[in-house]
């Protein structure tokens, strides 16, 4: 697991999170560790208290829940990141708790845990932060029309950015080694499909990277530096793993969710050349070989 510390330029402060879910945890037990105070927020009574024996202020949020007095939750907080999907009515954290996050004047950086949806099919081309988006799924309207949310709240009164993540792999059960174990591993065939992924612990040391760099409303796309079909990751997890991959399923006649159809209508490669360039950032894991490996490599280890 890559255990990279803040960079050096970053003292440590208050992170707050919106939706402690699986990003937000990884990158909340670095800056536990690193000397930050952290708090956010979870839908389940037992995952706040499982927080919160970690050292994690967790505090309920959800859907006709609001937090229970949030300008004192939100008081002396300086960086908040925000990782809840948005509903079709908008944006939840935005919708109950706008006005107190923008009356937070302790707040120096903001991050916004967005999707390259909001670009919609490019046709397997190479899409920069600077093309227009335009969404062609109303999963994509609903994230652009956050993001302007978000960036609109704290007009003037913070740094808000937006990171566009690509597929989110990593440690535990999101990886295509846990799915072929598990015997959930699907290979859906549609010729020239292809998309980026990025390893957890790539999205914490990308976003410990911005906050010691705010930039008002700057978007970064998040990826690896190599878009494949998902084939090609299920077969390589098969490797590691010794098993023969399962057969491909025909696009057309493969069962899947509306959110995962949605997902292989669209194929985009994400240009990440700004992380590099404005933030620095060299990832840990530039490809899913390397961050499987390392999964992999953990599992023998025992450590997983
Ligand atoms: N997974 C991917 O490949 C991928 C790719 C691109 C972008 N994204 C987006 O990037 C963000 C971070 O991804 P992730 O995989 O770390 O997300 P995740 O594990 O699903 O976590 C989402 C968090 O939001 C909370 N949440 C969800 N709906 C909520 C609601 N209506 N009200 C209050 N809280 C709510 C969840 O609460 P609980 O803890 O109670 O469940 C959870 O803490 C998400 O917005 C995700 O949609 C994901």
């Amino acid at each position: 697991m890559s255990q990279k510390s803040p960079p050096a330029a970053l003292a440590p402060g208050h992170a707050f999170f919106f939706g402690l879910g699986y990003a937000a945890e990884r990158l909340a037990a670095r800056l536990l560790s690193a000397g930050w105070r952290v708090s956010g927020t979870v839908r389940d009574p037992e995952k706040q208290n499982a927080l919160r024996e970690r050292g994690i202020a967790a505090h309920l949020f959800g859907p006709g829940m609001p937090l229970e007095n949030p300008e004192r939750v939100l008081d002396g907080v300086t960086h908040l990141i925000s990782s809840i999907p948005p509903v079709d009515a908008g944006d939840p954290a935005l919708l109950a708790h706008g006005e107190a996050i923008r009356a937070t004047e302790t707040l120096r950086w903001t991050g916004y845990l967005s999707t390259p949806a909001v670009y919609g099919d490019r046709q397997g081309a190479l899409v920069h932060e600077s093309d227009p988006p335009n969404p062609g799924s109303a999963r994509g309207r609903r994230r652009l029309a956050a993001e302007l949310a978000w960036m609109d709240v704290l007009d003037g009164a913070g740094d808000v950015q937006v990171f566009r993540l690509s597929g989110i792999y990593g440690p535990g059960t999101r990886n295509a080694i846990a799915q072929v174990k598990a015997g959930t591993a699907r290979i859906i065939d549609k010729p020239g499909q292809v998309f980026n992924r990025i390893h957890v612990d790539d999205i914490g040391t990308i976003l410990l990277a911005s906050m010691a760099r705010p930039a008002a409303n700057r978007i970064y796309n998040v990826a690896d530096n190599e878009a494949c079909p998902s084939g090609d990751v299920i077969r390589y997890a098969c490797a590691l793993l010794g098993v023969e991959p399962p057969e491909p399923i025909p696009f057309d006649s493969a069962a899947l969710s509306p959110m995962a159809r949605s997902f292989y209508s669209e194929c985009k490669r994400l240009d990440t050349t700004r992380l590099v360039k404005e933030l620095e950032v060299q990832l840990d894991y530039p490809t899913y070989r390397v961050g499987l490996s390392a999964i992999f490599a953990e599992l023998g280890s025992g450590a997983e």
